[in-house]
């Protein structure tokens, strides 16, 4: 397949570019050099690119036929982990790194710019390509959209490196893949006074265990058990000193689930909960919601297009099927609006140290799954413009 055969010509260049992107990595929503860097490529390969969202760019490859526009997404942005690989491309910034392969993306989709940029003449459309700035913060995508960058797009297509799963394979399913990520705080006043003379005082602390323990009956009495949600509570802060009864308690915790909707529905029962928990004691609450990210939910049918070419890059029996995941992907931003397919491309393989999970220090990948990532980039982009 010509994708293929592409894919294998610009190897030598993605993994120049990625080891290049791996080096210099950026905190997210201030990837300039990367930006700068991509731009520099997209010059030198010759096709049309904008600036978006500050440290984003969107290329443009028009097509020789008419036809519909689909948008291919990677993220550039790095994580604030200390790279332990000891690899000669290890990030030179302190306290930065790739620890989660986005250098992959950004490099696999400049070697997509060049095979596709070869196969215009067989393009019934147009393709975007998505540099995605800011993942890691859930505000990048968000800013691309606000930007217009959906305006023309009929579906857009995701890729993300996976070192847990082996090289040479591809997920890619319909439905629920990564959950929703919400962010509350539950700031509880009551009166402060002598820990010895309780009856004088309104206690916090009290009120923030007691909601703490309501909060627990909201998944297992509130939702159904056929749809997953988690609500944590990860901090509690109150009081100064062991007999101080303290005026004022703190509750920050995380929610995550898949069902849209669930948005509204747990953040009002943790209001209700909150409120009313605190009134029993004679105590006040407040809460504060946001979502940070929505749930990463696989169209259909793109689910499927993506399955066959997968099968037509790696091998039928290589397109493995994986599940939902708990953690949250802003790729969701764009396939919220138009219908899209955010897929896992397999890169581990421990003979060559691609055994640790993501966000690790340790984190490595096979490379040679770029020939897979940038075939696969191309191919569904030729076989939804096709198919469309
Ligand atoms: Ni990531």
């Amino acid at each position: 397949m010509k994708t293929i055969e592409l894919a294998k010509k610009y190897h030598d260049y993605v993994i120049k570019m990625r080891r290049e992107f791996h080096k210099n990595p950026e905190a997210s929503m201030q990837e300039y050099n990367t930006c700068k860097k991509i731009k520099e490529e997209l010059e030198k390969i010759g096709v049309e690119y904008k600036g978006i969202a500050g440290t984003g760019v969107i290329a443009t490859i028009k097509g020789s036929q008419p036809g519909k526009c689909i948008a291919l997404r990677g993220d550039i942005d790095a994580l604030a982990v200390i790279e332990e690989t000891g690899k000669e491309y290890s990030s030179k910034v302190d306290g930065l790194m790739h620890a989660c392969g986005h250098d992959t993306h950004a490099a696999m989709l400049l070697g997509a710019v060049k095979v596709l940029k070869d196969m215009k003449d067989e393009i019934h459309g147009t393709v975007k390509f998505f540099f995605q700035p800011g993942e890691e913060v859930g505000k990048g995508a968000k800013k691309m959209v606000e930007e217009g960058a959906l305006e023309g797009v009929d579906s857009i297509m995701g890729i993300h490196i996976a070192s847990m799963l082996p090289v040479g394979t591809i997920n890619a399913e319909a439905g629920a893949r990564m959950a929703a990520a919400d962010k509350f705080k539950i700031t509880i006043t009551g009166k402060g006074g002598h820990g010895s003379a309780p009856h004088q005082c309104i206690d916090p602390v009290v009120v923030g265990a007691a909601t703490i323990m309501n909060l627990q009956s909201i998944v297992s009495r509130e939702l159904s058990p056929l749809k997953p949600a988690v609500v944590t509570v990860g901090s509690i802060n109150s009081g100064t000193r062991f007999n101080v009864i303290a005026p004022n308690a703190v509750l920050e915790g995380t929610v995550r689930y898949y069902e849209p909707d669930y948005y509204k529905t747990i953040s009002e029962a943790i209001e209700r909960i909150a409120k009313f928990t605190a009134e029993t004691y004679r105590a006040t609450a407040v809460v504060e919601y946001e979502n940070a990210v929505k749930p990463t939910i696989n169209d259909e049918n793109c689910a499927t297009l993506a399955q066959e070419t997968a099968a037509k890059i790696v091998g039928k029996e290589n397109v493995v099927m994986v599940g939902p995941e708990t953690g949250g992907e802003d790729f969701s931003e764009f396939s919220s609006i138009v219908p899209g397919v955010m897929t896992k491309l397999g890169a581990g393989n421990p003979q060559k140290g691609a055994c640790y999970p993501h966000h690790h220090g340790k984190f490595e990948v096979d490379e040679d799954a770029f020939v897979y990532g940038v075939a696969y980039y191309s191919q569904y982009a030729l076989d939804y413009l096709n198919k469309n």
